[in-house]
């Protein structure tokens, strides 16, 4: 394949105008990343197949799916833990031939896994940037650690924090989710996987972590949100990726489901109510 003139990544391909695996073709340049016939083996297992799914900037797309349905799979072929077995990856129009987590992470994917990877011992400004610290003269710059970490936290409305002084091991689960956000965010990412980020929090917790996913989508970043939870899915989401049974079942605007058509579509791989292939 030529080589790709406006990235820094070899991997990274420009099929803007070429024709993926199916039709659509003509919209995948809209897109921040676009799969097609994306698939994942283990051994004889397989995990996931033919998933096309397309999730546009500033929007939060909303993946659900029964337990084993392939939702953590999936997003471990995005982000670049797993490479997939067969299909493609599309990001701004342009395919991802090499992907790995530095790959993605370079392409501005984060992902905040439902452990967090947050150490409790650090404050919050030492968890920020736990790892690609700022120095000045050789000396680590707390003063700009600081101040930027509170800008940030201040920039997507996180406001129960009392001090970025404050130990991450004191913090509330709703806190330290958004902690773990805001350094995901930190990274110039245009793209926020959340795998369940919800499932151990409570109500007024919950709801600090849907707005703050509404935050991050109005600042133009994508969200792939995988939910348990319809009600919350049904608050925050743009767009609804239903899996079952390895297979992406049906995705599309939040507007072609309701909660009837989504648990159809999570038990069974069909509904009446709701187109299946988008
Ligand atoms: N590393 C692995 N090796 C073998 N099978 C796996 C592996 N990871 C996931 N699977 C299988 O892939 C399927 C999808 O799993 P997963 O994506 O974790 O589901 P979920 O939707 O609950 O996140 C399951 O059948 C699971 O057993
Ligand atoms: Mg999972």
């Amino acid at each position: 394949m030529s080589s790709a003139p406006e990235s820094s990544s070899s991997s990274v391909t420009d099929v803007s105008h070429a024709a993926p695996s199916d039709s659509g073709a003509e919209d995948i340049g809209d897109y921040l990343l676009s799969l097609r016939e994306v698939a994942k083996n283990f051994g004889p297992v397989q995990a996931i197949r033919r998933v096309d799914l397309d999730v546009p900037p500033g929007q939060v797309t909303a993946l659900i799916g029964d337990n084993g349905a392939g939702k953590s799979v999936l997003i471990k072929c995005i982000s670049g833990i797993y490479p997939p077995s067969a299909g493609q990856i599309f990001w701004k129009g342009r395919e991802v031939h090499s992907h790995s987590p530095r790959e993605a992470s370079e392409l501005g994917i984060a992902t905040v896994y439902q452990d967090l990877a947050l150490c409790d011992n650090l404050d919050i400004v030492q968890n920020m940037y736990l790892g690609r610290e700022e120095t000045r003269i050789a000396v680590l710059d707390e003063i700009k650690m600081e101040l930027d970490t509170k800008e940030l936290l201040k920039d997507l409305a996180v406001s129960t924090v009392k001090s970025v002084r404050q130990l991450v091991g004191s913090l509330s689960g709703g806190q330290r989710q958004a902690i773990a956000v805001a350094r995901a965010v930190m990274r110039d990412s245009q793209l926020v996987i959340m795998d369940e980020p919800t499932a151990a929090l409570g109500v007024s917790q919950t709801a600090q972590v849907l707005d703050l996913v509404r935050t991050l989508a109005a600042r133009g970043i994508a969200v792939i949100l995988i939910s348990h939870n319809l009600n919350d899915v049904f608050k925050v989401a743009d767009r609804l990726a239903v899996m079952h049974l390895g297979e992406l079942v049906s995705h599309g605007p939040i507007s072609n489901y309701d909660t009837v058509s989504a648990v159809e579509l999570i038990t069974t791989g069909q509904s009446h109510r709701s187109p299946t292939s988008v």
